[in-house]
């Protein structure tokens, strides 16, 4: 029997309206996250990287509803979050839960540790005072924090302790899934590794699924089971962790790779630099987006979208490459009719 998943996610599209004008006329969109589909099992990490801009935030708080999807449908547990009213939402948000970048930026400096620990479960109903403060003197204990911390607030602590908050914080409700949007990004190198072990044993132990945002495909690596990578609002490849970064498909991958260090000095030789800026994501290249910046362009790349296409098993590229001549030439025909 196969497993269903935890969440899936069917065409999703999230278009922001470019407005104009005196009277605010919509003369275009951003495309932010255009038509992406994905699954994510329980107890497991997908790990979603791409440049800059490419649609990883937006991609969260779709999910979240922290802002409305444009299209698509977002089924998790069994339910379609697009369907649900704002009261529902609102009550399915405890299991789902976010560890953001900057956790400075999103803790309250006004508050302490305490309060701010407490104020999840103030908002999905425990009202016992007593149990919402046993509660967060065991969650402090749990990321490696003391029960005395509860007194501080956020400007006393250092930037590692402060994303170990941003953590607790989102287990107090009891999530099933975390987003944890680039949670490492804005740490020293030597807190990363800290802050990514206690987030895979916190995994472990309360069976935690994760979407691990990052831009860098080496900080993903450890953590994820599967690596989706996007550019301009698409999923352009995706696989299982090992298999992304044995054996990269998509030129962009490839390139991303080619930034990481690796030891291995034969792979060193296939490095893929990928030129230029991404393009404006309000106008973006026909065809492939990718093909401006792509070493390996054909002119199939500047007339015709390449879909997602499994290669083996879970491994996905939306490349033509790897798509047959014929076929190209079907679709070619196919577009400019
Ligand atoms: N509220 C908004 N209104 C209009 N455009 C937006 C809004 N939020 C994001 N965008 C645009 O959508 C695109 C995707 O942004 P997003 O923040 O999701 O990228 P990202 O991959 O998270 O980038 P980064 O790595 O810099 O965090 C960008 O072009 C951005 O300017
Ligand atoms: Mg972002």
């Amino acid at each position: 029997m196969t497993k269903t998943p935890l969440l899936k996610v069917n065409n999703l599209k999230k278009y922001f309206p470019i407005k104009k004008g005196l009277f605010g006329s919509t003369t275009g969109y951003v495309k932010a996250v255009d038509d992406i589909s994905f699954y994510v099992h329980e107890g497991e990490t997908l790990g979603i990287v791409g440049e800059s801009g490419c649609g990883k935030s937006t991609t969260g708080r779709v999910l979240m509803r922290l802002i409305e999807p444009t299209d698509g449908i977002i089924e998790f547990d069994g339910k379609d979050l697009t369907s649900l009213s704002q009261e529902e939402m609102r009550k399915t948000r405890r299991h789902i839960q976010m560890v953001f970048q900057d956790p400075y930026a999103s803790l309250n400096p006004r508050h302490a540790i305490g309060k701010i620990l407490e104020e999840p479960l103030i908002v999905h109903g425990v009202t016992e005072a007593k149990e919402r403060k046993k509660k967060v003197r065991e969650f402090l204990e749990i990321v490696g924090l003391s029960e005395y911390h509860a007194k501080r607030y956020p400007h006393q602590f250092s930037g590692g302790q402060r994303q170990r908050i941003g953590i607790a914080r989102a287990l107090m409700t009891n999530p099933k899934l975390i987003i944890a949007d680039e949670p490492v990004s804005a740490l020293d190198v030597s807190i990363q590794a800290q802050v990514l072990n206690l987030m895979q044993d916190l995994q472990k132990e309360f069976n935690l699924t994760y979407i691990f945002i990052a831009h860098d495909l080496g900080v993903v690596r450890h953590i994820s089971d599967r690596v989706a990578v996007m550019y301009l609002g698409k999923i352009v490849e995706v696989a299982d962790s090992e298999q992304l970064y044995e054996k990269p498909l998509h030129p962009y991958t490839q390139g991303l790779l080619s930034a990481v260090p690796v030891p291995d000095p034969d792979f060193q030789k296939k490095q893929i630099i990928i030129e230029g800026d991404i393009p404006n994501p309000a106008d973006p290249p026909t065809g492939c987006t990718f093909h401006k910046r792509c070493p390996f362009r054909m002119d199939s790349c500047m007339k015709v979208t390449p879909q997602l296409v499994e290669q083996s098993t879970g491994h996905s590229v939306a490349c033509h490459l790897y798509v047959s001549e014929v076929d190209n030439d079907i679709k070619q025909l196919e577009g400019s009719l």
